[in-house]
């Protein structure tokens, strides 16, 4: 069977990165090759823009700017990291890819859908993932998980996404929940609001439908 390209997308807080790794060693249990990986970054390149990206320093970015940054890190990490996994039959997980752009760039920062599109027509010749799970919750339940921005900023780690108020990640989520309507072949929707065992047993369910691992 051919590899999969799974994206794992949903707010800051949603459980994208909890789920990715233990979907991973689900099927590393199930004997499948798996590569895990995330944008913005993946690549040293992506990496460094990644930084810049999320750096608080540049407290406004131009959004047309912070679009851009995104999918040059994503161009990059098609071409160095997905698609050679790929053709070598490895299977990829990645934590956020276009439709995180679409939602926050595009829904949240109000740049123009058809102008994205072009981008991403440019970038990455429209490349989509073969399924996406989207990790939906309500944003004042995501706000209040572990890595908190809170918590981070007690911490001294807060990023440019952090300052945003809630109005615009309830935005986003609204935007993330449409682009699963207009595309209910590829999207499965994962009601993360639980706790994280209610939210791994719907997500065991959905990877075993994209997947066919050994029975352990
Ligand atoms: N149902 C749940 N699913 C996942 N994580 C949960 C859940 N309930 C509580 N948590 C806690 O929420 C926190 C955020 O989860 P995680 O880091 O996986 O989110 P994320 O979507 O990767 O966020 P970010 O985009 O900020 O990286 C973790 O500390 C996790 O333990
Ligand atoms: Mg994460």
């Amino acid at each position: 069977m051919a590899a999969s390209f799974i994206t794992f997308e949903g707010l800051d807080g949603s459980g994208k990165s909890t789920h990715l790794k233990r979907a991973a060693e689900w099927m590393r249990a199930g004997g499948l090759e798996v590569r895990c990986t995330h944008e913005p970054g993946g690549t040293p390149l992506g990496d460094a823009i990644r930084g810049l990206f999320l750096d608080p320093r540049w407290e406004s970015v131009e959004p047309r700017v912070e679009a851009l940054l995104v999918f040059a890190s994503r161009r990059q990490h098609l071409h160095e990291l997905v698609e050679p996994a790929l053709r070598a039959g490895v299977n990829v997980l990645c934590d956020r890819f276009t439709d995180s752009s679409l939602a926050y760039q595009g829904i949240g920062r109000g740049l123009a859908r058809p102008w994205l599109e072009e981008l991403d027509r440019l970038a990455t010749d429209g490349r989509r993932p073969d399924r996406t799970l989207l990790f939906d919750l309500p944003a004042e339940t995501a706000r209040g998980r572990g890595q908190s921005p809170k918590r981070r900023q007690r911490e001294g780690g807060l990023d440019r996404f952090d300052a945003l108020d809630l109005a615009f990640y309830r935005r986003v989520r609204d935007g993330f929940l449409d682009l699963a309507r207009d595309d209910p072949e590829r999207f499965l929707i994962i009601d993360s609001s639980g706790d994280v065992e209610s939210t791994w047993a719907q997500v065991e369910v959905a990877m075993g439908q994209i997947v066919k691992v050994r029975a352990s």
